[in-house]
């Protein structure tokens, strides 16, 4: 695990580009984990600006979303399929078919939910995986005591949660109570996990993450059990963090022939 604290969200949206970029261009046939929220916004206008200014192409790429609201209509404007594609994927060159998500209203949610885990591994599993932190300290929509073997499956979520999303919401009663999540297990598959916290009110969740035990009473704690795992703070979501003195001496003394 890798924590690398740095002055501002654009930042770690640049830092976080570099990696995307190198695996776009690295492989074949990359397949990209998304997360929707604020946390990762900075880095996709990056994805988007590289795309634009640059000619960073995804045209061979392949992605998954992190999790998805039940019960929401089809054209509900907070489904995460819609927030995805308003604020990432349309404005990119991937095909049509390219990004998933699971199904937040199929009949059979439980079905749907195999069916998600299966995509994933039937596509070779995810190459880069952006995620954010709850400030309840979950990680895609695994709530505290979540399994840290868990797939993908039916969440109910927090009421903390539910209160943090409201404002993309009339009201905290509007949060659909639960969700389609990719499970922590599911998350330990990916081959090179980012996670990115930002701001002041992520600091007590980040602290837990990352110093504190590996449980399930934190979920997004399984970084530490990740084989691949890099932390991007800003400085307000790393100040409760008792080792960031370490953390900038490893990140000054780099090698630069190490890639992140
Ligand atoms: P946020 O959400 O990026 O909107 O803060 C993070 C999360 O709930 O995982």
């Amino acid at each position: 695990m890798e924590v690398i604290v740095l002055p501002g969200a654009a930042e770690i949206g640049r830092l976080a580009a570099d990696v995307i970029e190198r695996v776009l261009k690295a492989q074949p046939a990359p397949v990209l984990g998304l997360a929707t929220g604020s946390t990762p916004e900075p880095l996709y206008g990056e994805l988007i600006r590289r795309h634009r200014a640059e000619g960073l192409s995804f045209a061979h790429a392949r992605a998954f979303t992190l999790d998805e609201y039940v019960g929401l209509p089809e054209d509900h404007p907070q489904r995460y399929a819609a927030v995805i594609r308003r604020g990432l994927t349309d404005h990119l060159d991937l095909k049509p078919d390219a990004v998933q998500g699971p199904n937040g209203s199929a009949a059979d949610l439980l079905a749907e939910c195999l069916r998600y885990e299966q995509a994933i591994v039937d596509a070779g599993g995810v190459d880069v995986q952006i995620a954010g932190i709850g400030s309840d300290g979950h990680i895609a929509f695994n709530e505290p005591g979540s399994s840290l073997t868990s797939a993908t499956r039916l969440k109910t979520l927090t009421k903390r949660t539910r209160a943090d999303n409201a404002r993309f919401f009339a009201n905290a009663d509007e949060v659909p109570q639960h969700v389609i999540t990719q499970g922590l297990g599911t998350i330990l598959r990916s081959r090179h996990l980012l996670l990115i916290a930002t701001g002041a009110a992520k600091a007590p969740a980040v602290a837990r993450t990352v110093e504190g035990p590996l449980a399930a009473s934190c979920p997004a704690s399984v970084v530490q059990l990740h084989p691949h795992a890099t932390v991007l703070l800003d400085e307000a979501a790393a100040a409760q963090l008792e080792h960031g003195d370490y953390y900038a001496e490893v990140w000054a003394a780099r090698p630069s022939w190490q890639p992140l």
